[in-house]
């Protein structure tokens, strides 16, 4: 198979996304929050979409299963409908400009501000044996990643807003030192998919660091997986298929917008298709949606799994792409601050 990849219609705005390779695959939260949207946006927008490896080593990995894991999910963005011609898909440690722009930012980012980070509050709560300076700094790589490549838009869940807002913080105060060398991203979020939440505990958002594998869906759980996860979904004892805004309900109206999105029938027709069902069948119906949702990414991913030269390629022609976009704004950033 072979394949362009043309990022230079000037039409079109950028729009630019990452994804961290933790776990086997994304989940159905990355999905229906993120991969789905990007994949919409490809006909619209100059996409560059990255697997994040970089960030995912602020917490231990096995190296040879997550050199799997990388590969895997940078084909599983394939399967989601993510198209390497029509998309800049590369993996961020092979475009070194990332790093490199990351310490100069470094040098325009208060200890305060990343301070207030919640992810790091949350993430060195969470692994207390670890917490490395990279988890403290990991929003600085971000807005590296985000920089380097002047979007426009960043697609991203409600959990990435905090992220996105430094990063614009830091290119305003960039640009106030240097003129203007940075486009000031603005968040792009789905409205419905900004954030689904976790099955075991629907406080929480779902996600793949979870300890509990029952808290959250996986693009390549076999679909009897999918049905008992869903099963057992923890909602309350009301019974009534309902969208309310109630604490008690977030376990519902999480799986009411699962199905939703799943299927693309609005909150009203659900509560109405289901007013006579109790929990039981809801949950059921949830889970066979979300099988037949996922059924075309299982098949795919099998298809270009097959084919690890091809994915290879891509990963190699996506990285070329990249790395010229992102030389060229690490250059004027390097020049501007007075390095050679
Ligand atoms: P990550 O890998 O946690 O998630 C990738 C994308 O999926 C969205 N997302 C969700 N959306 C809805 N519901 C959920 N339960 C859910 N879980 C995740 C995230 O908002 C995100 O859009 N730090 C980033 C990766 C990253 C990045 C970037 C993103 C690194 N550099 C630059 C954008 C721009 C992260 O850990 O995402």
């Amino acid at each position: 198979m072979t394949f362009t990849c043309n990022m230079e219609n000037t039409d079109k705005k950028t729009i630019l996304s990452g994804i961290q390779p933790t776990g086997v695959s994304f989940t159905l939260g990355n999905f229906l929050g993120a991969i789905r949207c990007w994949a919409q946006m490809q006909e619209e927008y100059n996409c560059l979409t990255f697997i994040a490896d970089l960030h995912a080593i602020t917490i231990r990995q096995e190296p040879s299963l997550f050199r799997k894991q990388i590969f895997d999910c940078f084909t599983l963005l394939l399967a989601c409908g993510m198209d390497p011609e029509k998309s800049a898909l590369f993996v961020q440690s092979q475009v070194h400009a990332h790093a490199e722009l990351a310490w100069v930012l470094g040098c325009y980012t208060q200890f305060g501000e990343l301070s207030r980070m919640t992810q790091f509050k949350d993430k060195s709560t969470k692994y207390p044996e670890n917490i490395n300076s990279g988890l403290f700094t990991y929003p600085i790589l971000q807005a590296a990643d985000i920089l380097l490549y002047q979007p426009h838009y960043v697609p991203v869940g409600e959990d990435q807003k905090q992220h996105l807002e430094l990063a614009r913080n830091i290119a305003v105060r960039f640009n106030h030192n240097h003129g203007d060398v940075f486009t000031i991203p603005a968040p792009y979020i789905s409205k419905s998919g900004g954030k689904i939440n976790s099955l075991a505990d629907p406080s929480k958002k779902m996600s793949k660091s979870d300890q509990n594998i029952n808290a959250y869906i996986s693009i390549l759980d076999p679909p009897e997986v999918i049905i008992k996860k869903f099963k057992r979904a923890v909602t309350d004892s009301e019974n009534k298929i309902v969208f309310k805004d109630d604490i008690e309900k977030r376990g519902i109206n999480n799986l009411i917008t699962i199905y939703s999105l799943s299927t693309g029938n609005s909150i009203s027709d659900i509560e109405n298709e289901f007013a006579n069902n109790g929990y039981g069948d809801f949950k059921l119906a949830v889970g066979e949606a979300v099988v037949e949702l996922l059924r075309p990414i299982r098949e795919k991913f099998e298809i270009y799994n097959k084919d690890k030269a091809y994915i290879q390629e891509c990963q190699q022609k996506g990285a070329e792409k990249a790395a010229a976009l992102a030389a060229r704004t690490l250059r004027k950033v390097y020049r501007k601050v007075g390095l050679r």
